[in-house]
């Protein structure tokens, strides 16, 4: 595999903002957690879990999990049920290898991804959540939303892509919106990875020195590195807004993407009711990593 920053075979705008931003303006406290730091000692720091789950462990849950989810699939498509998944998280929470694993052994044509690009010239001018509702499933599918429309509470806040009435008007027809599509009967599953600072610069050093992970990153990840606090603030704001006992979310602490791949698996998997599910098979999920909109203050 290439690994030398040589081999990328074009010119990538962005790769090396990452290192200069921990050399010249990183906190000092970022900056000492990951300077010489390993993965497991960068995750001790921060998480409560001082080391990332066992390769073996997690390759023996998996299994069941993918097992169950296959199940899940044939039922929903048996039954036509309809199915959405929101992935949603910082940069470089895990959204894009959470859906990977989740989608790894159903049929792409019915569990299908959703990655919308920024908005067009006309989409702009549309109501805000008309692009979403074309990619919600018909029966017998799975949507999974690479983000959503929870851009507009939180990246679109951010770097003020969206105007604060905007935001304002949003959140208003939030919970109407959802609503509709759970009346309706669509099965709706809202997540939330989180991902703490020190790991998320070092996922995104990782994806800088790697050719073929540099694709990953854009302006708005070397931008956003500056503006953690201001995320921050309008994660927690989001989350306490659209959090409701009909449309819950589930955050989970994403610094181990394996223990964090099987708590969203697991929360998708007892969100659907599917013939011969077993309960033993999925298992609880890890209540320190895995739970409501308190998790993120934890
Ligand atoms: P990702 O992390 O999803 O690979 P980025 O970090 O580049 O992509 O962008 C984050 C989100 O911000 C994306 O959903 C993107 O569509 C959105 N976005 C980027 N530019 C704009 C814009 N001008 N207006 C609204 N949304 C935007
Ligand atoms: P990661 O860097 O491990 O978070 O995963 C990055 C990419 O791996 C994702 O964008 C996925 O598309 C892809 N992926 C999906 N499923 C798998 C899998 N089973 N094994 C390895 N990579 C996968
Ligand atoms: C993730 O890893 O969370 C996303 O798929 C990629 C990104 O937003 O940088």
């Amino acid at each position: 595999m290439a690994k030398d920053k040589s081999d990328t075979p074009f010119e990538i705008p962005f790769v090396g903002d990452i290192t200069k931003y921990l050399r010249d303006e990183a906190p000092s406290e970022i900056r000492k957690a990951i300077e010489g730091a390993d993965k497991d000692e960068i995750l001790a720091a921060s998480y409560p879990y001082d080391e990332e789950m066992k390769r073996k462990a997690y390759d023996r849950h998996m299994e069941a999990l993918q097992v169950e989810l296959v199940k899940m699939f044939w039922d929903v498509k048996e039954t036509g049920k309809r199915l959405v998944v929101l992935f949603e998280g910082r940069d470089a929470a895990g959204k894009g290898g959470t859906i990977g694993r989740m989608r790894q052994n159903l049929n792409p044509r019915s569990a299908y991804v959703v990655a919308l690009p920024k908005p067009t010239e006309t989409e702009v001018t549309q109501w805000y959540f008309q692009r979403y509702v074309d990619w919600l499933p018909a029966a017998g599918q799975i949507a999974m939303f690479d983000r959503s429309w929870y851009n507009r509470g939180v990246v679109e806040h951010v770097f003020d892509f969206c105007t604060p009435q905007q935001r304002e008007h949003f959140f208003c027809q939030l919970p109407d919106f959802e609503k509709m599509l759970i009346d309706d009967g669509i099965i709706l599953v809202k997540l939330w990875l989180n991902v703490d600072r020190a790991e998320q610069l070092r996922r995104f050093l990782a994806r800088e020195n790697d050719p073929l992970k540099q694709w990953k990153l854009s302006w708005i990840d070397v931008e956003g590195l500056k503006r953690w606090d201001a995320y921050s603030e309008a994660i927690q704001e989001t989350l306490e807004r659209s959090d409701s006992a009909q449309a819950p979310w589930t955050v989970i602490r994403s610094d181990d993407k394996k223990r964090a791949r099987i708590a969203a698996i697991q929360t998708v998997l007892h969100a659907v009711d599917y013939a011969r599910k077993d309960p033993k098979a999925i298992g609880a999920v890890d209540e320190k990593i895995c739970g409501g909109i308190d998790v993120l203050n934890v």
